[in-house]
């Protein structure tokens, strides 16, 4: 087969800052599905990308790409409006389990393909398969009936969604290019399309616990994925939210299987409650519910309900006992004063340490490791008060852990004012406007 260009060029192009054309896009990613392009070509390119960017249309045409190089899903045909949520991930971030259910409480079908963690963050599937009996592998049949009679579906995402992008994505891990906006937007919206959603919230996160540290990275990543959705016909909308300290107080798998059925049960720490409604709303009005209440489908079991029925569709059982690890061991406050840092990355790599996540693909994690939280940010504290509980199989891991929970958190003399951090900092949709916080939350 002639080629029709020359990945040299290519490289040289993007290096030189040069903006590629459509065609050219979709031959570099046709070649590089195909093997025609090598890794260290693809790598090279990534990083001029990395370097000099690439403009809406390029984005857009690289995402349409990713696409083409597999399967594309579709609801059509179902009674009800799908909705989708995707987050950046961070660190005790449980929000899928519960606010699946709940928007789904509403009538509306939420098909949430999710994946296993790798590093700090934890993965939802490595969540739920706490949960006795139940499976993260699903056949499209069985999701459009799930989907069809109960609403909600959290499933494994096949291979064959956007398979260029899953090339990409292992390459950029081991090339340093992972943090190219460009190709994050891309390969995050290339599977959320290809899933077929007709509507898209986006959860970008922010803050020490979070893919990005800055809080004008993640504003410019929403904003690449609102235009990249808008473009391809899916109404998207994102909320920036804050991950410099952890979400609720549970960090691990089980752990924050128990914190959702909380919050599912109308309690549970309040910033997991305030963002799982936020959300709720957002997916809800995009299924054209604006004036929808889902924090009363929390408090009077609706939610639940649908929980219930999901978990079990799935071979879970939703009254089976949680696995809970061997060893325990709490951490106390050394003195009295207020904790001014409880840093989130900090306590999801000790949760890590501890076996609730995977340093490489493929490895088990524990079902009942992670971290317990007794104190938030912001809260006082006296001496020998419980501040955090580790939790593993394997007491061998308790050191390394301990260490870097206590290095995550610092108390200061009692008065020592603490600077609010609002957990919805903003909220970007298709007309491009970022809102602040305050006018966020009000939504
Ligand atoms: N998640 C993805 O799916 N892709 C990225 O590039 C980063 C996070």
């Amino acid at each position: 087969m002639t080629e029709s260009f020359d990945a040299v060029d290519l490289i040289v192009a993007k290096r030189e800052r040069r903006t590629l054309e459509t065609a050219e896009i979709d031959w570099l990613v046709d070649a590089y599905t195909r093997g025609v392009v090598a890794d260290e070509q693809m790598s090279a390119w990534a990083m001029a990308v990395l370097l000099n960017g690439m403009d809406r249309r390029e984005i857009r045409d690289l995402t349409l790409a990713m696409i083409a190089s597999g399967e594309r899903m579709s609801f059509d045909g179902l009674s009800r409006p799908t909705v989708d949520k995707h987050s950046t991930g961070g660190v005790g971030d449980k929000i899928t389990l519960p606010l699946a259910p709940l928007v789904a409480a509403f009538g509306v079908a939420v098909p949430q393909l999710s994946g296993r963690g790798l590093g700090h963050t934890g993965g939802t599937l490595d969540k739920l398969e706490s949960i006795p009996g139940w499976r993260a592998d699903v056949t499209p049949d069985e999701m459009r009936r799930q989907l069809a009679d109960i609403g909600a579906v959290i499933c494994a995402a096949g291979g064959d969604l956007a398979p260029a992008d899953k090339r990409l994505y292992a390459l950029r891990d081991t090339t340093g290019t992972v943090e190219a906006i460009p190709l994050i937007a891309s390969s995050i919206m290339s599977k959320k399309i290809a899933e077929g959603t007709s509507a898209l919230v986006l959860d970008v996160k922010f803050g020490s616990g979070a893919f990005m540290q800055r809080r004008e990275d993640a504003d410019e990543l929403a904003r690449t994925m609102v235009d990249l959705g808008t473009d391809a016909g899916v109404t998207t909308v994102a909320l920036l939210t804050d991950m410099s300290v952890p979400l609720g107080l549970a960090v691990g798998n089980a752990v924050e299987v128990a914190e959702s059925v909380e919050v599912l049960a109308g309690g549970g720490p309040a910033d997991v409650r305030e963002l799982t409604v936020a959300l709720a709303r957002e997916m809800l009005a995009l299924a054209g519910q604006p004036d929808a209440d889902p924090a009363a489908a929390l408090d009077d079991g609706r939610a639940m309900d649908v929980w219930r029925r999901m978990v079990a569709a799935q071979g879970g059982d939703p009254d089976a006992p949680l696995p809970e690890a061997r060893e325990r061991t709490t951490i106390t406050a050394e003195t009295d004063g207020v904790l001014v840092e409880q840093e989130a990355k900090g306590v999801g790599v000790a949760a890590w340490r501890l076996g609730a996540g995977r340093a490489r693909q493929g490895d088990p994690v524990q079902a009942g490791a992670g971290v317990l939280l007794h104190a938030k940010r912001g809260d006082r504290v006296s001496a020998g008060q419980p501040l955090a509980t580790l939790l593993t199989d394997d007491s061998g891991r308790i050191p390394r852990a301990e260490s870097m929970l206590r290095d995550a958190m610092r108390i200061a003399p009692a008065g020592t004012a603490v600077e609010p951090r609002p957990l919805i900092a903003g909220r970007i949709a298709a007309d491009g406007r970022t809102r602040p916080a305050r006018e966020a939350r009000a939504r």
